[in-house]
């Protein structure tokens, strides 16, 4: 069991069910700051702030309520305007339409010291929060309402796909992270620690994992809620948004494991260029052309689409510059390589391995890695090294 989990038990279990909502009556003296993106929720907007402002008499929590609305121009800020209520405010945003830059803004709006990010369409039990915060409270610095922790669940009604679509999505994100659901829409966390966050780059739908990341959050806790699904309105996560989700996690990768992700990235490129090669072979042997012609042929074009994907993938960062000389010196950078290749197979076979019909090979073997090492150094460092803005 993960560290988190026995985390996330521990304090599921430290208090007994019954006490914690008077445990929770004493936490909350902060006062908190719900963020709610909004898209064309009208039917869910009253429901919510009711809900909200039930559990805001009940334990007399000081709150502010922020719907975060993209322009919906169905009746929402009517909706909002209705209920008359001080401590509820709409913002329409303009601009780029999305979720996760919905809530950023949101939490910069924000005017208390704890931000709660949830879901409009009462998926995401506003009647959590004070488990959130009690958690907060704890010292725990980011705070999840969590499906897949002991305690936690979905509705039903969830079909294979669905649930399956989500578990390999939450699998992708293990390596940042070892939360149950980092997925999840619903959390809190402390206005302080939000504004400690670098680079953020709100693409898509996962702003949780976003900040995980990016805060550099070490102390991550999930408090278990039940996911109900949505009953009026409808979902927005469209599968174009599922493929930003691909985007997203690279991106992600890229942030935590850096140099190791942009080899990883160039010995899949790598790879492919081997298949490239081997079918332009054998699509110009197939011509009847002279070996010498195939193979070149397999060379030229592979190195076009190595290129070309390195330039898309692995070293996306330095797409701005002038592709012609990037192209010249990612060929210069590859014939270095070679000639390391060959050098340290020639110097390994004849001076350093004893004399067997194997060592050839072996030597070659470690030819081929350090090539490799060098063409990539010579194109992260060199062709497509990054730039630094001086100040
Ligand atoms: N402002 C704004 N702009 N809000 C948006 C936008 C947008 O472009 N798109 C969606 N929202 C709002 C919705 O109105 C809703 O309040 C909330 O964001 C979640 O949108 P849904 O369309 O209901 O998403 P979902 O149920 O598929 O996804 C939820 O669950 C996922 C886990 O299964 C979200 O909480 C995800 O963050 C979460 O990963
Ligand atoms: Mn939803």
């Amino acid at each position: 069991m993960s560290n988190l989990v026995k985390q996330g038990l521990a304090l599921r279990d430290a208090v007994p069910q019954e006490e914690q909502e008077t445990f929770a009556k004493i936490v909350i003296s902060t006062p908190l700051s719900i963020i709610v993106p909004t898209f064309r929720e009208c039917e869910n907007i009253p429901r919510l702030i009711e809900r909200v402002r039930a559990l805001k008499e009940a334990h007399d929590i000081s709150l502010e309520l922020i719907f975060m609305d993209d322009q919906s121009r169905d009746g929402s800020v009517e909706v909002v305007a209705a209920t008359g209520l001080d401590w509820v405010r709409i913002l329409e945003r303009d601009g780029e339409r999305g979720l996760s830059p919905a809530v950023i803004d949101g939490f910069r709006l924000a005017r208390n010291p704890v931000l709660v990010c949830m879901d409009c369409d009462l998926s995401h039990p506003p009647e959590k929060i004070p488990q959130l915060i009690l958690a907060l409270s704890s010292g725990q610095q980011f705070v999840i309402g969590s499906r897949y922790v002991p305690g936690g669940s979905t509705d039903d009604d969830w079909g294979f796909l669905r649930w399956l679509n989500s578990r390999i999505a939450t699998l992708m994100a293990r390596p940042l992270t070892s939360a149950r659901d980092p997925m999840s829409g619903f959390f809190a966390l402390r206005r302080a620690d939000f504004e400690k966050a670098r680079e953020l780059n709100p693409v898509g739908y996962k702003i949780g994992l976003e900040l995980i990341v990016k805060c550099g959050f070490e102390n991550v806790a999930e408090v278990p809620i039940h996911f109900a699904d949505r009953v009026y309105g409808e979902s927005k996560l469209t599968l174009k948004e599922q493929l930003k989700y691909l985007q997203h996690i690279r991106r992600l990768y890229i942030h935590e494991f850096g140099n190791a992700m942009h080899f990883l990235q160039f010995l899949v490129v790598g790879a492919s260029g081997t298949a490239v090669n081997l079918l332009v072979l054998s699509a110009i042997l197939l011509t009847g052309l002279p070996e010498a012609v195939s193979l070149a042929g397999g060379i030229a074009v592979s190195l076009v689409t190595n290129f070309l994907l390195n330039r898309r993938f692995t070293f996306s960062y330095a797409r701005d510059r002038n592709p012609w000389k990037q192209f010249a010196g990612f060929v210069g950078a590859s014939a270095v390589g070679l000639a390391v290749n060959y050098g340290v197979a020639l110097y390994l076979v004849s001076a350093v391995l004893p004399e067997r019909p194997t060592s050839v090979y072996f030597a070659a073997l470690a030819g081929v890695a350090s090539g490799m090492l060098f063409n990539f150094l010579g194109n992260r460092y060199l062709v497509f090294r990054k730039r630094y803005i001086r100040r």
